[in-house]
């Protein structure tokens, strides 16, 4: 009769919450866009969990929804805010409708790789952008890293001419639009679980995206090839909502802070090589890379530079100088 009682308990568990969470847990949904395998976002948000669930077991229960399955990083901010999920980490990209502080990073050839970004995230004026939404209800708990972002058509892309009445897909970001402008191509703002059926079919021609995002949604499969460009950043920001944060006990709430705030260090200190790696598995399975010589870099720099300009007034010339310093 026990066993029967038990396994009885364990049904209706298993029933009232299919990840196993335990009745009294405060539940942390988790959602994002990207795979779990060979990806920065996906290995850390899969590492928050584990520890989260061992460390604070009886205490907090964290379910992970990767791959778009909740919603994409369009929607999940409103989702954290009416209190659907608790935690996200969208790309720095996908904050426009609250703060245009982001844009900073955006900006093509701004950072000249991922320690130039962890060395500006790391200083004052990066740390106090964790805090820029907290009036939107939005609390950043630590930076991400993705990586450089590379472009792909369906044709190869050597000199930033052959982009020219190209139809790119971008992250919904009046930057990246720009930055497609100038060079005479046409940006089309999709979101990320689109993207690999718009190439597909021709309803866009190319993308812009870290090796870990070609490799995990196989775009390398649907365009001509990637050119090894490295012109901008992709981060993320690690997110709650303040409500949220402010309803814990301040013992569980600094732990929870404390096990991202490592989880963060960690998995950052680890993405160069995933990075590679990801980049390795595209060669593996069949992906064309294509390096750019010095001349030809050169001439995508100059193309797109001039995106600065036009958004300097918004995001500070004192913070395109901080972020160019940083690192150096
Ligand atoms: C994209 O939309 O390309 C990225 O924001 C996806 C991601 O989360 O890396």
């Amino acid at each position: 009769a026990a066993t029967a009682a038990a396994l009885s308990i364990a049904a209706q568990a298993a029933q009232a919450d299919p990840m196993g969470c335990d009745a009294g847990e405060t539940v942390v949904k988790f959602s994002h866009v990207t795979n779990t395998d060979k990806h920065p976002k996906g290995i850390a948000a899969e590492l928050l969990k584990t520890r989260v669930n061992e460390e604070m077991d009886g205490t907090m229960c964290m379910e992970v929804f990767p791959n778009s399955t909740l919603y994409t990083d369009e929607q999940v901010i409103e989702a954290m805010l009416r209190g659907d999920v608790q935690m996200a980490a969208p790309s720095l990209s996908l904050f426009e409708s609250i703060t245009k502080a982001y844009r900073l990073f955006d900006l093509p050839f701004l950072f000249d790789d991922i320690a130039a970004v962890d060395a500006f995230q790391a200083s004052e004026e990066g740390l106090a952008m964790l805090d820029k939404m907290q009036r939107r209800g939005v609390q950043g708990l630590g930076f991400w890293h993705n990586g450089m972002k590379q472009m792909s058509a369906n044709t190869p892309l050597l000199e930033p001419g052959d982009a020219e009445g190209l139809k790119f897909r971008v992250q919904p970001s009046d930057v990246l639009v720009a930055q497609m402008e100038a060079l005479g191509a046409s940006p089309q703002p999709m979101a990320f679980a689109e993207v690999y059926g718009a190439l597909q079919t021709g309803v866009v021609d190319g993308q812009e995206n870290t090796w870990s995002n070609i490799y995990g949604q196989k775009f390398f499969e649907v365009q001509d090839g990637i050119t090894e460009t490295n012109h901008g950043v992709l981060d993320y920001m690690v997110v709650a909502s303040v409500d949220f944060l402010d309803s814990l006990d301040p013992a569980v709430r600094d732990q929870l802070v404390t096990i991202t705030e490592e989880v963060t260090a960690e998995r950052n200190a680890a993405v160069t090589q995933v990075d590679a790696e990801a980049r390795q598995a595209i060669l593996d399975a069949g992906g064309e890379i294509r390096e750019l010589s010095d001349e030809q870099r050169a001439a995508w720099v100059e193309t797109m530079k001039p995106v600065w300009a036009q958004f300097e007034d918004e995001v500070g010339a004192d913070m395109i100088e901080a972020a160019q310093s940083a690192g150096q």
